[in-house]
């Protein structure tokens, strides 16, 4: 048996996350925030939290800088069950990235200093850790620039091992949503989009036409829809499961938690609408918190909301 369910390569790094400013960000003016988290962030460290949290035996690999912030960040996600051995402290100019979200009445500013995030590098992988294991995950994939160019490769030599693999390439910054994403695509079992993205991804404004031609790439496609929940679409056949209903306190991380959700029933040879199902409740779970696992770290929390 593989050492674990699940191994992730990816950034890691904290969210700072403000609320209760002004609407306007006036400048030269000293705005006040009426109140703060600072919490784990990143997408592929949320993924791991979340699917420890809820008892996924998680192999991660990163770069961190020689810094408070690479520190608490490793801390954070060590707490949770996942083994860190692997992840890298490395001393230089370039320090432990961070994403800085201000939250406004009606919107958002997401403001991210990439740092070491998008200097995960090949060098950077034990590719024998990473196999051993029955799944592999990958996120942000046009934050983690390094990577970039061989993961199509990475995802082959992980699938020559018998690993199934997905793929959460979250937005793209530059919203070109190029860097042969569609060559990647052709090498991964699940592919977990938000609805924007999915069509992006598909170069396509309408979301059918999307899941229609992402599902020819991908055996199966899984678009988030915030509030309305999720569907899945493996050839012809179509999943549909509505979200859980919460009272929110922000979205940040819903969808890493989502695939967390997804993925620890779908390493278990649970059906799609199952996945679904425990994908929605981790994403809801996530909103009654600040940040992407503040609501899974709360064990008591966690299982009353998910009910075990
Ligand atoms: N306000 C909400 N209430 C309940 N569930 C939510 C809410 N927002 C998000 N979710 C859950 O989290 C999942 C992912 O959120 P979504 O916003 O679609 O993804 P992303 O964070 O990647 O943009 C949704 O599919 C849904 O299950
Ligand atoms: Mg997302």
């Amino acid at each position: 048996m593989p050492r674990f369910d699940v191994t992730i390569a990816g950034e890691l790094n904290l969210d700072l996350i403000l609320y209760g400013l002004p609407e306007q960000l006036e400048p030269e003016r000293e705005l006040l925030a009426d109140r703060m988290t600072l919490t784990l962030g990143s997408s592929s460290a949320i993924v791991a939290h979340n699917l420890a949290a809820l008892g996924s035996r998680v192999g991660f690999q990163s770069r961190i800088g020689n810094d408070p912030l690479g520190r608490t960040s490793l801390e954070r996600l060590q707490e949770s069950g996942v083994d860190v051995s692997k992840v890298r402290v490395i001393s230089g100019a370039t320090t432990t990235g961070l994403t800085v979200i201000l939250y406004h009445e009606q919107w958002r500013n997401i403001l991210t200093y990439a740092g070491t995030i998008a200097e995960v590098m090949w060098d950077d992988l034990d590719l024998h850790y990473l196999s051993d294991s029955r799944h592999f995950h990958f996120s942000s994939y046009y934050l983690q620039k390094s990577l970039r160019p061989r993961v199509a490769e990475l995802f082959q030599y992980l699938k020559s091992k018998g690993l199934s693999v997905s793929l959460d390439t979250n937005d793209d910054p530059d919203d070109r949503w190029e860097g042969g994403l569609h060559d990647v695509l052709r090498h991964v079992d699940i592919f977990l989009p938000n609805e924007r993205e999915a069509c992006k991804a598909a170069g396509s404004e309408d979301l059918e036409d999307a899941v229609r031609s992402l599902s020819q790439l991908v055996s199966v496609v899984v678009v988030k829809r915030g509030r309305k929940g999720a569907i899945a679409q493996r050839g012809s056949e179509r999943f549909t499961a509505p979200s859980r209903e919460v009272v929110a306190v922000d979205p940040v991380g819903a969808g890493d938690s989502f695939d967390a959700g997804f993925l620890h029933e779908y390493i278990r040879g649970a059906d799609l609408q199952t996945c679904l199902i425990s994908g929605n409740l981790a994403g809801a779970l996530s909103t009654t918190r600040p940040g992407g696992t503040e609501a899974f770290r709360d064990a008591e929390h966690r299982k009353k909301f998910l009910g075990r």
